[in-house]
């Protein structure tokens, strides 16, 4: 098995690469609109072809490069059966997968962050691509795109904390410079998340955050329903983060996003 594992520092997201060795066939994780021409000459330079790229969600942060990289590459766009994208080109159901050379990635659904969130597991490589459902020492915020903490918490005991404790765990960012974790790990350390949190514990963690507004929100979530490939809109005049966290009254907003979106 190929593993990469890439970066885009502005948003602190990563990108992951999984390719079969002996035919060559490549998937992509989460890839980013911004880092399309390095992800074609990566796969160029290991002599890879890109069949698929898969979605953990809709993201809110930065616009995916999966529709860029379908025109260029002839690549599938595969997202998560809930996820709403309108021009993908397969939306797997829970339970279901891709082959890609010898090697099976399976969807497990894991709504809470956004109610479309899918884990990507590759049970023979011994890895589990969470998305924001589950990040080193986190999760993602449960407070927009139908967020919600409860199925966050049963997602992740319930389809994440199942896989064996040496599964390694690539979330979809991280902004304190960690790239991997197990499930074990997590298990055992996870603030948030950990065995020794209660439900009701961590909805009252969630609900107790104050996160401001993603700032390219509004301009990422309509271009990744449909794979960044949407037309791009018009700057609005509107308020700024600053003025958000002014609008909020508080002195606490975390402006500096400390959780996955
Ligand atoms: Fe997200």
């Amino acid at each position: 098995m190929i593993f990469r594992q890439l970066f885009d520092p502005e948003t602190s997201t990563y990108t992951h690469l999984l390719a079969d060795e002996r035919t060559r066939e490549a998937i992509l994780v989460d890839p980013v609109r911004e880092h399309v021409d390095r992800d074609v000459t990566l796969l160029r330079e290991l002599e890879l072809r890109l069949v698929y790229t898969l979605e953990t969600h809709v993201h809110a942060d930065h616009v995916t490069a999966s529709g860029l990289l379908r025109e260029r590459l002839g690549s599938k766009v595969v997202v998560g059966a809930r996820a709403g994208v309108r021009n993908a080109d397969l939306a797997l159901a829970h339970g279901t997968g891709l082959r890609f050379g010898d090697h099976w990635v399976e969807a497990r659904e894991t709504p809470g962050h956004t109610g479309g969130c899918v884990t990507w597991v590759c049970a023979q490589a011994g890895m589990a691509f969470t998305g924001d459902a589950l990040l080193i020492r986190g999760c993602g915020r449960t407070d927009f795109q139908e967020g919600d903490a409860r199925r966050l918490f049963r997602s992740v005991r319930e389809q994440i904390f199942t896989l064996p404790d040496e599964t390694r765990l690539l979330p979809a960012h991280d902004y304190r410079g960690r790239m991997v974790t197990t499930v074990g790990e997590e298990k055992r350390f996870n603030p948030r998340l950990g065995l020794d949190r209660t439900e009701a514990e961590f909805v009252e963690i969630m609900r107790g955050l104050s996160l401001a507004y993603p700032k390219k929100m509004d301009e990422a979530v309509p271009a990744n329903l449909l794979s960044g490939l949407a037309p791009a809109a018009e700057p609005q005049p509107g308020p700024t983060v600053a003025g958000l966290v002014a609008l909020a009254g508080r002195q606490d907003v975390e402006v500096d996003l400390g959780l996955g979106i």
